[in-house]
């Protein structure tokens, strides 16, 4: 029963978009294949979440361990970013979306660092939606330069200094982790963000994964309530169940 706790619509989503590569080989295509539908349901995305009054969307689009793949997926994966990069930005930033690239960018080449960069500067003062996509991104390489700093700094490490060293310090944790493909794990996304995450697992493949079925995770988000360790008469006693919570609460320019 959704509890008194519940709000409408999930201030920041996160999702891991799972199931393209089965959606390219039932069909019998090149798995790139899925990953270029993916793209379109990624688009299809943002603009239902903005619909939806969401704020914040943050995206996996590849893991740290993606690197492992066969070449051409790797090579594919890369050219597609580009792509979209030409492709959607013009777009994004007409429809007030606020682009972040989430990830280790050094690995990246210097043409794709130049792209992400200037499509971030371009959509800068965009408010709508902060949209983040984690690129060559993995909850634990976050957690580890997020250390680094502190300590290459001098800083004390507290879970406050941490969470602002993170590499999503912008935007309030994530309060509905959805994940696509019909596997239930993490697979090192938002290790730090996500801790106190509502998770949904959608069967949708990724490119089939529309409107219908971002409603349906909203709406089951909706029935859950989000104690953050009280108890539930505790809540009930309580309006401001989000305001006891530092962590979906923290005041982020988001
Ligand atoms: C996981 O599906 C998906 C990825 C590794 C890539 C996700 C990328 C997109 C949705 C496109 C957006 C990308 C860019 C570059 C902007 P999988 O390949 O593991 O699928 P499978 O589990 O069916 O094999």
């Amino acid at each position: 029963m959704a509890s008194s706790s519940s709000i409408a619509v999930p201030h920041h989503v996160a999702i891991v978009m799972d199931g393209n590569g089965r959606w390219a080989t039932k069909r019998f295509l090149p798995r790139v294949a899925g990953h270029k539908q993916g793209v379109d349901s990624l688009s299809r995305c943002v603009q239902a979440c903005i619909d939806r009054g969401i704020q914040v969307l943050t995206v996996f689009a590849f893991s740290s361990e993606n690197w492992n793949r066969p070449v051409d997926e790797v090579s594919g994966l890369m050219e597609l970013l580009a792509m979209s990069l030409s492709r959607e930005v013009p777009r994004l930033k007409a429809n007030g979306v606020r682009l972040h690239f989430v990830g280790n960018r050094l690995q990246l080449s210097d043409k794709v660092q130049a792209g992400l960069r200037q499509a971030e500067l371009s959509t800068a003062d965009n408010q709508r939606l902060v949209f983040n996509v984690c690129f060559n991104y993995g909850g634990r390489w976050d957690i580890a330069q997020a250390a680094q700093m502190l300590v290459s700094t001098g800083q004390a490490i507290t879970e406050m200094s941490l969470d602002r060293a993170m590499a999503l310090a912008h935007v309030p944790d994530p309060d509905l982790l959805i994940r696509t493909g019909g596997e239930l794990r993490i697979s090192n996304f938002l290790l730090w963000q996500a801790a106190y995450s509502e998770l949904h697992f959608s069967d949708k493949l990724w490119p089939d994964f529309d409107e219908a079925a971002l409603d349906e995770a909203i709406a089951v988000f909706r029935t859950r309530e989000r104690r953050f360790g009280k108890t539930s008469a505790q809540l009930d006693g309580s309006k401001g169940v989000f305001a006891a919570s530092s962590k979906t609460q923290k005041t982020k320019a988001a």
